[in-house]
């Protein structure tokens, strides 16, 4: 039997993060030229699962790492699609960059679930990769909102409300969007901001939840402004909600000299994305300006600088 393939994108909250975490709206984008990839081939009985990851770091099995999270992963997939215990061998590869803010380990879990559904001969709902991914980050994170696992699984611009079950809906983007995303090559885990934000709102609840409502109606308001194809009231936007995002002390000044580099080239407003202390940051910017805003960007120190358009839906 061949290889079974399967690939899922990269994911960048436009606004919300953090505040999602605590049941807040978030908005989130997929990157469907940036993609993690599964591959699953059948081995000869007894061999197990084994992985094969270059990208992440080598090579192991499931005899030698029965915890290990894909590797959990992919006996409850298996379970649930009826084909566990398996004999495969699984390589993955991702392009993107890893604890980076743009979902890099929900997309490789998507990837995985994906192909191996497709070796037990099932095509999941968006719903069920997604459960199943969020099931796997709960592992990694402690309280993911499940943002990064839904808008991978969907992979369509989503508004996100956190709950059992969440609100997911898809976004109406008005006009295309030319984001310019910027690496700072700084590596972050997830749970370690994630953790942060929560020793600090346990520690003052009345300003973190005044923080989180702010940003709560900012994302409100952009929700509409891309609905309208108001570019220049979205970017006023990003800008009031990376204010906040330093306020609740997950910036870096990496993160911040990015920014104001995007920032000072014209662009019409930039963040930080994902969980922040590194990773990437992204500029709203326009046909004209995208290449002199990430021009600004290498200038500044971004280790990569990535365009992409948001298309209009
Ligand atoms: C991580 O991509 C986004 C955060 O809001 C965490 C989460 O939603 O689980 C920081």
């Amino acid at each position: 039997m061949q290889s079974i393939h399967a690939s899922a994108p990269a994911k960048l909250i436009l606004c919300g993060e953090h505040a999602v975490v605590y049941g807040r709206p978030a908005i989130a984008v997929p990157l469907s030229d940036l993609r993690a990839s599964a591959a699953v081939t059948p081995a000869d009985l007894g061999c197990g699962l084994s992985f094969h990851a270059p990208d992440l770091g080598g090579a192991w099995s499931e005899d030698e790492n029965p915890t290990d999270p894909l590797c959990e992963l992919a006996q409850m997939t298996l379970q649930q699609f009826g084909r566990h215990p398996a004999n495969l061998r699984v390589s993955l590869r991702s392009m993107i960059p890893i604890a980076s803010g743009m979902g890099s380990g929900a997309a490789i879990g998507t990837a995985l679930v994906r192909a191996l559904a497709a070796y037990a001969g099932y095509e999941p709902t968006p719903a069920e990769v997604s459960a199943l991914v969020y099931a796997s980050e709960q592992r990694f994170h402690g309280t993911p909102s499940g943002i990064d696992n839904t808008v991978i699984a969907y992979e369509q611009a989503i508004w996100y409300l956190r709950g059992d079950p969440p609100t997911i809906a898809p976004l109406r983007v008005g006009e295309p969007l030319q984001l310019v995303i910027g690496d700072t090559g700084i590596r972050s885990a997830t749970r370690l901001p994630v953790a942060a934000v929560r020793e600090r709102w346990q520690a003052d609840q009345p300003t973190f939840e005044r923080f989180f409502d702010l940003i709560a109606d900012l994302v409100v308001r952009a929700r509409a402004a891309l609905a309208a194809g108001e570019a220049i009231v979205l970017g006023a936007l990003l800008d009031e909600n990376q204010h906040l995002l330093e306020q609740i002390g997950v910036s870096s000044p990496e993160l911040n000299r990015l920014v104001n580099a995007a920032r000072t080239a014209g662009a019409l407003g930039a963040k930080l994305s994902g969980a922040g202390w590194g990773g990437v940051m992204f500029a709203l910017a326009t046909p004209d300006t995208g290449e002199r805003v990430g021009r600004a960007l290498s200038a500044a120190g971004a280790k990569r600088v990535l365009h992409t358009t948001v298309t209009a839906s």
